[in-house]
């Protein structure tokens, strides 16, 4: 791992994560609807998306009339999102530092991006920045286990209890911090937005073979990867071994299901 920053981490392993991730994207599609929802007709707005990874949401958007950018640090997404979504502007970029001039965007957009980010204060007032007056941000980030988010207590209940969390991994900011009413409404004030209203939207893991409980951390996720990826031979073999065993409570059927609630927010710039 050597020197490497948070976001070093983060940015090599999205670069190899492009098409793999598309292992969660029927779980985390279940946003997209919501999200554009929050800006009621979207038909010919001017919309920047925010880690689109795939860019299904913004090919959603495109797909019902707005005019539609997106920014990806990580180039295979945003050349895997251009392939699918012509119709949409991917460009390779920085959350933290977005290459558009102030006041531009009649609405923000991010899903599942922000608890990525080495600086996600950043982020916001960069959102903050290229909303117009009166434009719209809207977030998607996956709420806490404690707020019903099953699937990351079974995963992170079970790596804690069958691995070593004692790790010499780089400093990362709280993975849960955005979907804490009193922590995103500080947030959203200091970069100046006004009237953020918060709302879950209940998604669903759906998995097919209980080792899908393996295999998602390894094709979709980074943090809970690295840290399983630290652990010796033996623990990783039981961490991969609790988790299978552990899916048969979520068994529906002849399939599995998993409670992966998102907090939704959605703040508007003032008009002066
Ligand atoms: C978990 S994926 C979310 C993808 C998609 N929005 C979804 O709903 O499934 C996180 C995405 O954030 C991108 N990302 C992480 N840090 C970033 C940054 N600083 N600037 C731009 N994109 C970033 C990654 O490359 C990755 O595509």
């Amino acid at each position: 791992m050597g020197d490497k920053t948070f976001k070093d981490i983060e940015h090599d392993g999205w670069l190899e994560r492009a098409a793999s991730y598309e292992f969660i994207t029927p779980t985390t599609n279940q946003a997209i609807d919501p999200i554009l929802d929050s800006f009621g007709d979207i038909r010919d707005k001017y919309l920047l998306e925010v880690a689109p990874g795939p860019g299904h949401l913004s090919g959603r958007a495109a797909s019902l009339g707005a005019r539609v950018e997106a920014v990806d640090f990580a180039i295979t997404m945003v050349e895997h999102a251009q392939s699918q979504y012509p119709d949409v502007r991917f460009h390779e970029g920085d959350a933290e530092n977005l290459d558009f001039g102030n006041n531009q965007f009649d609405g923000v957009i991010c899903a599942f991006g922000l608890l990525h980010l080495a600086q996600p204060d950043r982020a916001i007032a960069e959102a903050f920045r290229v909303l117009k007056p009166g434009g719209r941000y809207t977030y998607a980030v996956w709420s806490a286990p404690d707020q019903g988010g099953d699937f990351f207590g079974f995963l992170m209940g079970t790596i804690q209890e069958h691995g070593d969390m004692d790790l010499n991994l780089p400093a990362a900011p709280p993975f849960f911090r955005f979907a804490d009413p009193e922590q995103a409404a500080s947030a959203l004030n200091q970069a100046g937005f006004e009237e953020h209203q918060l709302a879950t939207i209940p998604i669903v893991w759906r998995g097919q073979r209980p080792s899908d409980a393996v295999e998602v951390i390894y094709k979709a996720t980074v943090r809970t990867r690295l840290i399983v990826d630290a652990q010796t031979d033996s623990k990783r073999e039981a961490i991969h071994a609790a988790l299978i065993a552990g899916m048969e409570q979520f068994r529906v059927d002849d399939h599995f299901e998993i409670a992966f609630p998102a907090t939704m927010v959605t703040a508007t710039k003032p008009l002066t």
